[in-house]
């Protein structure tokens, strides 16, 4: 249990809250694991029809917890985060994110698996994983790519480069952009529409618009690089950088 998810719910729309606002709503193990509970519970329960994910505060999320990074022990580690993606990779009721300031990470890849995305003007999206020493993972190595082009793709995978609300609507990632203080009024119009809509249908059609299996498939290979990833030299040395609030020196590795 967490307090740092909220999970509400009126009339079929289940919204879940990432709610960390100190921490810039950095997810943690517990917050993965409060949130997949809630994506797989929604999936089969009759009175939910739409689910909708958002931020508290001024971001959508900072991404994973940089300091449970650091703290993940060879073999173990990230118990609950496969958890959130496969249910996410899995899920056939409709999702829809608003997105107001940073998404960063898996706050960005997350959006991949979302069936509508609004962004606040002031969106900002980026997937840092290697200036981390990472690797992406969401599968946004196969579902980036896929959407934006290969070119745009690196640019932010591999630099880390980040995008704003207009790049973001221009390039296919999201629906519509609105003024911050309309966020979540235009955020319950879209998702009371999208409930109102035959779910039996909607699931069909999200059966057919993605391949899960390949997802899912997709999200392990990345899963398997990124633990390694994550107790390399490089890794550390960007985390420790985090932590002391400086930049990090890569080129002290080969
Ligand atoms: N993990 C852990 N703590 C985080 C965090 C993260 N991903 N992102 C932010 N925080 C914490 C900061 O350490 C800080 O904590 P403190 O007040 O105890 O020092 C607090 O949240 C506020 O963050 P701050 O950096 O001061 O806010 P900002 O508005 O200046 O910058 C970001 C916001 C998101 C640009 C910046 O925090 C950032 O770059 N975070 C890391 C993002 C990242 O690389 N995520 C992983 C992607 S794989």
């Amino acid at each position: 249990m967490t307090d740092h998810i909220g999970v509400t719910q009126a009339d079929g729309v289940l919204t879940l809250v990432m709610n960390r606002p100190d921490k810039k709503n950095a997810l943690t193990d517990a917050m993965y694991g409060a949130l997949a509970d809630a994506i797989i519970a929604a999936d089969t329960d009759a009175t939910v029809r739409v689910l909708v994910i958002r931020g508290a505060g001024d971001m959508f999320t900072a991404g994973n917890d940089i300091a449970a990074f650091a703290a993940a022990r060879p073999g173990e580690g990230l118990r609950n985060v496969g958890r959130f993606l496969h249910a996410l990779a899995q899920l056939e009721k409709p999702l829809v994110a608003a997105v107001q300031g940073r998404a960063v990470g898996v706050g960005m890849t997350m959006l991949l698996h979302c069936d509508h995305v609004i962004l606040a003007d002031d969106a900002v999206l980026s997937t840092p994983f290697v200036n981390l020493g990472l690797v992406p993972e969401a599968a946004s190595s196969l579902l980036l790519p896929a959407r934006i082009g290969h070119q745009r793709a690196f640019s932010m995978l591999a630099l880390g480069d980040a995008i704003d609300a207009r790049d973001a609507l221009a390039w296919g990632l999201a629906n519509s952009i609105v003024p911050v203080a309309e966020l979540m009024g235009a955020v319950e119009a879209v998702a009371k529409r999208i409930a109102g809509q035959p779910l039996g249908a909607i699931r069909a059609t999200k059966r057919l618009m993605r391949d899960s299996a390949a997802v899912m498939a997709q999200m392990d290979v990345e899963f398997t690089a990124f633990l390694e990833r994550l107790q390399s030299p490089e890794a550390k040395e960007a985390f420790a950088a985090f932590a002391e609030r400086r930049a990090p020196d890569f080129t002290q590795f080969g």
